[in-house]
């Protein structure tokens, strides 16, 4: 190969998802909600919560996605972590993932554009292989969103979900991988999703840090994300000289039912095409597009050499467009042994103490 290769291929993946189940009926046991007007207006069914900080989803994650690829985590050159939550400020997510999978002294960075972060996260890997700074990446999208949610807010606390994904990237002389992006941001409508009560700023305004309030307004995050999302997609495809046509399965942020179809619809492809898990997970902020991508392979709806459109929006209000390129193998070279600590605590019981900052 030359020392500037062609592309980045995807050749390992993997996911991890907290075992404990939050139903839309469990969360109407201490809001004004319900199961029907969740599932109509999003799609959601039910979300995960994590009984462990982000670093042990992305850790299991990346784990099986290193044996998928058959890949020993001490030849990894570069760990790019998207996310928005974090167990810690400082130092961040991707050393402690470095100091797990042995790969010392690699590059180890965390990006974070929301629910974008992931792809965010997967140009910047795929720039830093197609540019020849490293040969190999590991991308994980993950969150532990559940202790910074407001569980006192029927619009928030019904959205949101905990889960983590990795994927493993290799230089490659194919035509492989992320061929074209768009990514942007409405930076003017920022204020339109924020989460107060989450960083620094709230020490100079007498507010326990930790204990949020969310600033959302959901129908213009809604008209904002599908206008971003759609331009994303056609330029990235122009970019290309392609249209949605040619391509074979949409892996679409997974944030509301009707945001998805409404791109879908915008973007010119039939729903068919198009893979959905939003009703199992809700919006996992920066897993649900690993998460989906993974699932897509498991239930065979990425075909070899398949062509996959990847949009996504999150707070910012940043959105992005990826077209990707798959190659030939479906299936994982290996697995992998490590799981999460054994849990059979509930959903509804994880929750109880971050009801409580609230109510402090
Ligand atoms: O990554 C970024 C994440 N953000 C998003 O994905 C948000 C995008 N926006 C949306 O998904 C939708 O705007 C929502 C699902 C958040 C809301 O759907 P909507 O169709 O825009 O509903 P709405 O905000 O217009 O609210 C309709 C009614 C309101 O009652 P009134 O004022 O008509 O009496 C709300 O108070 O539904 C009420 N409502 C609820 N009712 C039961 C809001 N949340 C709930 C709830 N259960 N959980």
């Amino acid at each position: 190969m030359s020392t500037i290769p062609r592309g980045a291929a995807i050749v390992g993946w993997g996911k991890c998802l907290p075992p404990a189940v939050l139903t839309n009926a469990d969360i109407a046991t201490f809001l004004d909600t319900s199961d029907e007007w969740i599932a109509s207006r999003t799609g959601i069914r039910e979300r995960r919560v994590s009984h462990v900080p982000l670093g042990e989803l992305m850790y299991v994650a990346a784990a099986r996605a290193l044996a998928c690829a058959g890949v020993d985590g001490r030849t990894i050159e570069l760990i790019v972590c998207g996310t928005t939550s974090y167990d810690d400020q400082a130092p961040n997510v991707a050393s402690g993932i470095q100091r797990r999978i042995g790969a010392e002294g690699c590059a180890a960075m965390d990006v974070n554009t929301a629910c974008t972060s992931f792809l965010y996260s997967l140009s910047t890997a795929t720039a830093m292989i197609k540019s020849g700074v490293v040969k190999n990446a590991l991308v994980t999208g993950g969150e532990v969103i559940s202790p910074f949610i407001d569980w006192t807010d029927r619009n928030i606390a019904v959205l949101f979900g905990d889960g983590a994904a990795a994927v493993v990237l290799q230089a490659t002389d194919r035509e492989e991988g992320l061929l074209a992006e768009k990514l942007g941001c409405y930076g003017e409508s920022r204020e339109i999703l924020r989460v107060h009560g989450m960083g620094a700023a709230y020490a100079h305004q007498n507010r326990v840090i930790g204990r949020t309030e969310w600033q959302f307004e959901g129908q213009e995050i809604f008209k904002k994300a599908v206008h971003g999302m759609a331009l994303a997609c056609g330029e990235a495809l122009a970019k290309l000289g392609k249209t949605s046509a040619v391509v074979d399965l949409v892996v679409p942020h997974q944030a509301n039912m009707r945001i998805i179809e409404a791109v879908a619809r915008k973007t010119g492809v039939p729903m068919e095409k198009v893979f959905t898990n939003v009703h199992r997970y809700g919006n996992m902020s920066a897993a649900t597009i690993p998460v989906a991508l993974c699932e897509a392979l498991e239930e065979n709806r990425v075909k070899p050499g398949a062509l996959l459109l990847m949009p996504s929006f999150g707070a910012g209000l940043t959105f992005t467009g990826h077209v990707v390129r798959w190659g030939e193998r479906l299936t994982p070279l290996g697995t992998s042994p490590v799981e999460l600590p054994d849990s059979n605590r509930s959903a509804l019981d994880i929750i109880t103490k971050y009801r409580a900052i609230k109510a402090a």
